[in-house]
């Protein structure tokens, strides 16, 4: 099987693979043309995030038997295109679920103790404790959507914080020992803090809107480690300025390239220098899923799955 490797990863995945006898090329630099004049030679892909895989790139993939995904989300995938052509879809959130379950906690420890603005007071000189108060987790109602690989991480992350952990899923009878599974409108009305772990897709697309929103009972914390377009950001935005949201913890935004190898800066606004100038946000630079032990884990889970299924 010839397998064409489009971004950089874990080195164990050309060892192993070669190892078993696939033939690997890699190809880090071609545009999307690019490689679609070539794509009809290969049996695999292997790929991050780096080019968008649509429905006219795969049909040009001739004899593409899987891609893999080393990573989660599968939303620069045509999934139907795929379907349809009977392209076998690989990703791999096992390796990467506990390592978002730790940024959602940090984050939001961060956020609810003003721990970044207090650091970079006290380095500038500044001692303020009143103004610098800390709110606890203990005793909140910490609120899922998307009860999956990351959502069952996070809420299994948190427990010993003493809080109640509920979450909303459309699939029925997910609840376990770490988490209750609720109504929307359940969650809504309980959750002090909310957190996302859906995919983006055409239903999930700007699920946290101005109406959600105002379907909250309590004022709330929000996370975001999923995807940027799953909030509407000026909605965001707007809630926190009126304090709604008391504080937001985002890992994603809605500016950000596909590839999410930077914001696009075609897309720079008064929302976005709004999130990143307040005080009442953490930003991070989508590496929620991004830590030494998850690089190597994505790339392993990967590897046994091509081998499992195509060796
Ligand atoms: N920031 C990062 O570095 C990072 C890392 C990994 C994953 N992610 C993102 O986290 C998200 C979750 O990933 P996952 O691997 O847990 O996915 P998953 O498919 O394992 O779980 C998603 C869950 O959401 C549920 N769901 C779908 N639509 C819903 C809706 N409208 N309302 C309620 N629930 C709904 C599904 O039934 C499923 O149980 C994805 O968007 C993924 O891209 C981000």
């Amino acid at each position: 099987m010839k397998i064409l490797l489009l971004d950089h990863n874990h080195p164990l995945i050309t060892e192993q693979l070669l190892a078993k006898g696939f033939i690997l090329e890699e190809d880090f630099t071609s545009s999307y043309d690019e490689v679609l004049q070539k794509i009809d030679r290969y049996d695999g892909i292997i790929i991050r995030s780096r080019i968008p895989l649509d429905k006219n790139f795969l049909e040009n993939a001739k004899n593409l038997k899987f891609i893999a995904r080393v990573g989660a989300g599968m939303e620069n995938i045509d999934l139907n295109a795929a379907k349809d052509l009977s392209i076998e879809l690989i990703n791999s959130p096992e390796g990467n679920r506990d390592s978002v379950a730790e940024h959602v906690v940090a984050m939001l420890l961060i956020l609810m103790n003003r721990l970044f603005i207090a650091s970079i007071e006290v380095k500038n000189g500044i001692w303020k404790r009143e103004e610098n108060r800390g709110d606890e987790l203990l005793g909140k109602t910490f609120g899922i959507i998307g009860y999956g690989n990351m959502g069952k991480a996070t809420a299994k992350r948190l427990s010993g914080f003493g809080v109640k952990v509920i979450f909303h899923d459309i699939l029925p009878d997910l609840g376990d020992e770490f988490a209750t599974q609720v109504s929307l409108e359940t969650l809504q009305k309980e959750a002090d803090i909310l957190s996302l772990h859906i995919p983006l897709d055409n239903s999930t697309k700007y699920l946290v809107d101005e109406n959600f929103i105002s379907k909250m009972n309590k004022n709330f914390y929000f996370v975001n480690t999923a995807r940027g377009k799953n909030v509407n950001t000026s909605a965001l935005v707007k809630a926190i300025k009126n304090g709604k949201i008391l504080g937001a913890a985002l890992d994603v935004l809605e500016y950000e390239k596909s590839s999410f190898e930077n914001l696009d800066s075609s897309l720079d606004n008064e929302d976005l220098q709004f999130l990143l100038t307040s005080e009442k946000v953490i930003v991070t630079p989508h590496i929620a899923g991004w830590t030494h032990q998850s690089k190597e884990k994505l790339a392993q889970f990967i590897v046994d799955k091509i081998v499992a299924k195509f060796y």
